[in-house]
C-alpha cells in the first residue's frame, strides 16, 4: 500500500522537521525504547556503554551515549530513505525488505518490537508538532510496519 500524494506531502513535511535534528531525536526515540522496554537492550550486545548503564541510567543519560547517538542516526537515515519513497510502493518495498530481513534473520528482532520504535517516534512528533502531525505520520508508520511484516 502506498500513500496518496497529498498524505505523503503532509507526512514528508512533518518528517523533515524531525530529521533536521536527527542526532538528538534519534537518540531520544531509542533511549525511551531501552528504558521503557528493557528486553530491547539485550539485542544490542555490541553496545558496551549501553550494556553497562542500562539498568541504572535515566532515559536522558542513555540518549547522551555516543553509541546510542550514532545508532539513532543510522535508524533515522534508513527512515529518511523510506520517507522519500512513500508514493512508490515498489521503491518502498525495495528499501524496507533488505533491512527487515536483516532484523528478522541476523539480528533476530521480534517484529512486534518495531511497534515500540514507531510509537516512540509518533509520541515525539506529537510532543514537537502536535496531534495533527502525529496523526499524519501515523499513516506512514502504518505502511512501513505493514511492509516490514510482509518482508519478515
Ligand atoms: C524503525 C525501525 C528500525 C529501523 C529503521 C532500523 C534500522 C537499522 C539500521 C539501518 C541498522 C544498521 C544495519 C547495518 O549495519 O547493516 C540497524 C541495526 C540494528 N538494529 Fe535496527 N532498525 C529499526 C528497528 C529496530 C528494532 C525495533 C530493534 C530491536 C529492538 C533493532 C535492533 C537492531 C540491532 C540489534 C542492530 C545491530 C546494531 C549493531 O550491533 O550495530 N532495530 N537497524
Amino acid at each position: 500500500m502506498a500513500l496518496s500524494a497529498e498524505d505523503a506531502k503532509t507526512a514528508s513535511a512533518v518528517w523533515e522537521k524531525i530529521y533536521t535534528d536527527v542526532e538528538d531525536n534519534g537518540a531520544v526515540v531509542l533511549s525511551r525504547m531501552f528504558k521503557e522496554h528493557h528486553h530491547t537492550v539485550s539485542y544490542f550486545k555490541n553496545f558496551t556503554q549501553l550494556q553497562s548503564v542500562a539498568e541504572t541510567a535515566s532515559a536522558q543519560e542513555i540518549a547522551a551515549l555516543a553509541e546510542v547517538r550514532t545508532h539513532g542516526k543510522k535508524v533515522f537515515s534508513a527512515l529518511n530513505d523510506m520517507v522519500s519513497h512513500l508514493t512508490n510502493v515498489d521503491a518502498l518495498k525495495g528499501t524496507i525488505a533488505p533491512l527487515a530481513k536483516k532484523h528478522a534473520t541476523e539480528l533476530k528482532v521480534d517484529v512486534k518490537d518495531f511497534v515500540i520504535i514507531f510509537e516512540n517516534l509518533l509520541d515525539l512528533i506529537g510532543e514537537k508538532q502536535g496531534g495533527d502531525a502525529k496523526e499524519a505520520f501515523k499513516k506512514v508508520t502504518d505502511v512501513m510496519y505493514e511492509e516490514i511484516k510482509a518482508a519478515y
